[in-house]
């Protein structure tokens, strides 16, 4: 890839361009406001081209052992982590995250990569035989052979910019697809450098291709072209049902948003309940889709639980991402507005403000928020910032019927001793994981991971994101 005076170029048919709109896409810091660098804005003709060529390629990708896939995964992950340094200080400029978590991603990324590698080829197929169904015939068998779907569309969200691209684009290889790879423009650049790593790799023309420019001008040609033949989808929910409603008839597989509820039991251990919640709902300021974004509390526990939150989000670091604080500035001022509606709604409706509630520019500082009610935004919407609103409840009843209604289900976490308790509340919860004592979160990364009701579409985690992107091929030998 060349690289000039910051200005990064797109991927495709193996070559690195600036394209020929001469029309540059700028990335700025959301922690200096500065420009980090341009990725170009690539044109519909440029974006067709990496469509059909990525479908050009497809087949001999398909025909490609599956060990060799996997070998070249190997040497991916590997030249990840050798560059390791340099990506995670993009990631950490690009969107302001701390340079060691921004590392941490590269690394896990790496051993995703790794863990799809092995994973993929242990794929084999199935056989069944005619006479398990009535009637049917010992002399028919069917062969199941697993095959590619073809080419993946691969959208990524700017708050993982290379976990989540790679938790997609690894996958897609393995199985066989080949890949058009549209990185969140906040995040594009640490996405180009991940897939230069992967052309280092030996990746063959064309099997990613990378297309850069704003969702909101290629989105919707790419997600409607007909060459694509499945769309993994990491992102807000509006953006998601947009492309669920454009799309042709092909497999989505959608990550939407989450509004993720601890329920804090009355004989819950407070102290590491209260440390949970601290961690889930205020590391990278709450921009993680499995963040804690409200709590549900029973009465009788309810001040002990606040003073001891109280407690622990005034020892929370903050400040600046590059100095490795925990509650950082958002990602760009428009998150911090909406934050700050949320934030003021709440207070208007008589919502108590325990800690915080100032604003600078796009910085919120984290804000604790006591007798939250129904009837107020920030019990519903997904705040993805450092503002956590506090549910009091009578009764276990209670919070379940209120989470009933909430339009996400990513996951939820119940904090309490009693495991039976836990397993009957687990039961009523529409969510895609429940937690039990401990925050809501991703991995490890071969687990399902799922969002029901508006988080989400299909499964992803390793092993299952491997199978969203392949389908059954079915030969039936009459014996
Ligand atoms: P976003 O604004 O929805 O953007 C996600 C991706 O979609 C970006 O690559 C964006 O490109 C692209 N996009 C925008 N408009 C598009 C269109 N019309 N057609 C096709 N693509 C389009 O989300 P975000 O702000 O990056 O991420 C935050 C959200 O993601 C939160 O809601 C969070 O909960 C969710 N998330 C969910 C999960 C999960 O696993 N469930 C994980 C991480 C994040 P541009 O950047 O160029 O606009
Ligand atoms: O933002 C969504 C990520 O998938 C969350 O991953 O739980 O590891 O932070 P995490």
């Amino acid at each position: 890839m060349q690289k000039v005076k910051s200005k990064y170029q797109f991927l495709v048919n193996g070559e690195w361009s600036d394209g020929t709109s001469n029309k540059w896409v700028d990335i700025f810091s959301p922690e200096t406001n500065e420009v980090v660098g341009s990725v170009p804005a690539m044109t519909q003709e440029e974006v067709d081209k990496a469509v059909r060529l990525a479908k050009e390629a497809q087949q001999t990708w398909a025909d490609t052992a599956v060990h060799e896939r996997s070998n070249l995964l190997y040497k991916w992950a590997d030249k990840l982590e050798e560059r390791k340094q340099e990506i995670g200080e993009m990631i950490a400029n690009e969107v302001g995250k701390s340079p060691s978590s921004a590392i941490g991603e590269v690394v896990r990324t790496a051993e995703i990569i790794r863990y799809t590698a092995e994973e993929g080829v242990r794929i084999h197929g199935e056989l069944m035989k005619g006479d398990s169904f009535p009637g049917g015939s010992k002399n028919k068998l069917a062969l199941i052979q697993k095959e590619p779907l073809g080419v993946v569309l691969a959208i990524s969200p700017f708050n993982y910019p290379v976990n989540l691209a790679a938790a997609k684009i690894a996958p897609a290889l393995i199985a066989g697809n080949t890949v058009v790879f549209k990185p969140a423009t906040q995040g594009a650049i640490s996405g180009l450098l991940m897939i230069q790593a992967l052309v280092d790799a030996g990746l063959p023309k064309s099997v990613v291709n990378v297309v850069t420019g704003r969702g909101s001008e290629i989105g919707d040609f790419v997600v409607t072209h007909s060459l694509i033949d499945m769309i993994s989808f990491t992102g807000g929910t509006k953006t998601g049902q947009d492309i669920a409603q454009k799309a042709k008839m092909i497999p989505l597989v959608l990550e939407l948003g989450g509004k993720d509820p601890a329920l804090v039991l009355e004989d819950a251990d407070i102290e590491q309940a209260a440390a949970q919640i601290i961690g889930g709902a205020f590391s990278y300021s709450g921009q993680r889709c499995t963040a804690i974004k409200k709590v549900f509390v029973l009465d009788s526990v309810a001040d002990d639980l606040v003073s001891k939150l109280t407690e622990k989000v005034t020892q929370l670091k903050v400040g600046k991402a590059s100095e490795e604080a925990t509650v950082v500035p958002l990602i760009n001022e428009r998150a911090a507005d909406f934050v700050e509606g949320l934030i003021s709604d709440a207070k208007e409706k008589g919502a108590k403000i325990v800690t915080g509630g100032d604003r600078t520019g796009n910085f919120i500082e984290p804000t604790l928020i006591d007798n939250v009610t129904p009837n107020m935004d920030i019990a519903w919407e997904e705040q993805f910032g450092p503002a956590l609103p506090i549910i009091r409840v009578s009764s276990v009843f209670e919070a379940i019927e209120l989470e009933k209604k909430s339009e996400f289900g990513l996951q939820a976490s119940i904090f309490t001793k009693n495991t039976q308790d836990a397993f009957t509340i687990a039961s009523k919860l529409n969510v895609g994981t429940v937690q039990l004592n401990g925050k809501p979160e991703r991995g490890p990364d071969h687990f399902p991971f799922l969002g029901v009701k508006n988080s989400g579409l299909g499964v992803q985690g390793i092993g299952r994101s491997i199978e969203s992107m392949m389908r059954d091929k079915v030969m039936v030998i009459n014996l």
